[in-house]
């Protein structure tokens, strides 16, 4: 069984969706903890209630980056996880945080990566004039919002679309996309190699179109 730790920092829609999947559809793994730098992110609680074993790590109360990265890991590696999933976890990470998991490190942006990365990709979107939107399911790299590409979904921009309508609908293909892509990695089908590319091994379609 494949041990997943997932980081939080808010609702955890994503980390619903990755566990649901994983309890429907019966992968060989399971989420063994969810921790978040936000001890009221809310994703805490719906965890909590299905016994998963949780933790918040404020990173308000470190110095800098690095010690906040260091108790994170430490929290993390008690759980001995294959893979780490950053599900709406809004940190930026410091280069050796991201060498220890590399591999196994999967983040998702609500965003055509490499379009918009960091903060407010939505509004950047529609003020850009973007007739398409989506997301991007990716490996961790130092770089923030970059890193070898998994999985995209995408999504028409529609006449008066906000960036609440837009996030709104890019949010219903995150459900799906990153549980599909975590489901790859926890049954050997997707791997980072060394060259930085990513291998899959399934035949299956690595994006998704959801028209509405
Ligand atoms: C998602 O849109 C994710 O892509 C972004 O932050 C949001 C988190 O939502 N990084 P949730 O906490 O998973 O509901």
């Amino acid at each position: 069984m494949k041990r997943i730790v997932i980081l939080i920092s808010g609702r955890g829609s994503n980390m619903e969706a990755i566990h649901r999947a994983c309890a429907a559809e019966g992968w060989p793994a399971s989420v063994v903890a969810v921790i978040s730098n936000r001890p009221t992110a809310g994703g805490l609680g719906w965890a909590a209630e299905r016994g998963i074993a949780t933790a918040s790590i404020d990173h308000r109360v470190h110095a800098d980056r690095a010690a906040f990265d260091a108790a994170l890991a430490a929290e993390i590696d008690a759980h001995q996880p294959d893979l780490v999933v950053l599900a709406g976890f809004m940190r930026i990470l410091t280069p050796a945080f991201v060498a220890r998991y590399a591999g196994r490190l999967l983040n998702i942006h609500p965003s055509l990566l490499p379009s918009f990365g960091g903060l407010h990709t939505h509004e950047r979107a529609l003020q850009t004039g973007c007739k398409v939107a989506g997301a991007t399911v990716h490996f961790v790299t130092a770089e923030l919002d970059h890193g070898p590409i998994v999985l995209q979904a995408v999504v028409p921009v529609l006449p008066g679309d906000t960036a609440e309508s837009l996030a709104a609908r890019v949010l219903v293909c995150e459900h799906q996309i990153y549980p599909r892509a975590v489901r790859w990695f926890v049954e050997d089908q997707l791997q980072l190699c060394s060259d930085g590319t990513v291998r899959h091994a399934l035949n299956a379609p690595q994006w998704l179109f959801h028209p509405s």
